[in-house]
C-alpha cells in the first residue's frame, strides 16, 4: 500500500481531541488506570517530542512522550502509541517510534522506557530493563518493561521509582521530521 500521503509532524493543542479518540478505539476506557498512565497523570507530555501521523491531512496515528526520572537515569517513557485501524501494517507505528527516540536523542534524554510488547519493540532498539529493577505507580508485568539507552550506563542506573520529571520542553529540530518525510516519498517512489 502507498503512503504517499502520510506526513509526520510534531503534536500541538489542535491535535488534543483527535488523539483522545484514537486512545480511546485503542485502548478503551481501562487506559486511564494503567500504571504508565498514572505516571503520565503526574504531569504534562512533552509536546516537543510527541508526533501525529496524518493522512491527507487526517490523524490517523500518535506516539507521545513523557519526562520521567527512573531510578537515576533522566529519561523519556513513551506512550500511548496507537495507530487507527484503518492504518494499521504500513509501518506507522514504527516510523512513530523512530522518530520519538530520535528526538529524544536528541533533545539529551538519557532512555526511552515503555511498557510494551517485546516483539513489536525489541527489533526497534528496546532492551529489556533488569526483572522488577523499576517500582511503577502500579502492577505492571516486569517482562515488558523496556529501554532504549541513549547513553552509557543506563541499565545499572535504571533501578528504583519512575515518576515524572519537571523539564522545559524545547523544540525538537525539524531535521528529524525532515528525514521521516523523505524516507516516506523514497518508501513509496
Ligand atoms: C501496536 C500498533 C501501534 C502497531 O502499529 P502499526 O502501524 O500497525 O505497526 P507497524 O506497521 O509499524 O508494524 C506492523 C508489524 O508489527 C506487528 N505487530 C503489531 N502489533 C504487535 C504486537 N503487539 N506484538 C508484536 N508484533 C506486533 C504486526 O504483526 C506487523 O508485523 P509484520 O511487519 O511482520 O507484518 C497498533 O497496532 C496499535 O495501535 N495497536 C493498538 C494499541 C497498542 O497496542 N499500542 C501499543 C501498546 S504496547
Amino acid at each position: 500500500m502507498k503512503n504517499f500521503g502520510l506526513v509526520y509532524l510534531t503534536e500541538d493543542a489542535s491535535h488534543d481531541a483527535v488523539i483522545e479518540l484514537i486512545n480511546e478505539e485503542a485502548f478503551g476506557p481501562g487506559r486511564h488506570t494503567r500504571a504508565a498512565a498514572r505516571i503520565r497523570e503526574q504531569g504534562p507530555h512533552d509536546r516537543s517530542l510527541s508526533y501525529i501521523c496524518a493522512d491527507n491531512g487526517e490523524t490517523i496515528a500518535s506516539v507521545r512522550m513523557t519526562p520521567v526520572m527512573a531510578g537515576g537515569v533522566k529519561g523519556h517513557l513513551l506512550g500511548p502509541l496507537a495507530v487507527r485501524p484503518s492504518h494499521k501494517n504500513r509501518g506507522i507505528g514504527r516510523e512513530l517510534v523512530r522518530i520519538a527516540i530520535e528526538s529524544a536523542r536528541r533533545k539529551g534524554s538519557e532512555g526511552v522506557i515503555l511498557i510494551g510488547d517485546p516483539p513489536y519493540y525489541m527489533p526497534l532498539g528496546f532492551e529489556k530493563v533488569a526483572y522488577k529493577a523499576l517500582d511503577f505507580p502500579g502492577p505492571v508485568d516486569p517482562n515488558r518493561v523496556l529501554v532504549v539507552p541513549l547513553v552509557d550506563g543506563v541499565h545499572e542506573r535504571l533501578k528504583g521509582v519512575i515518576a515524572w520529571r519537571d523539564c522545559k520542553a524545547v523544540a525538537a529540530e525539524p531535521s528529524v521530521l525532515e528525514a521521516a518525510q523523505t524516507d516516506k516519498v523514497y518508501a513509496s517512489a
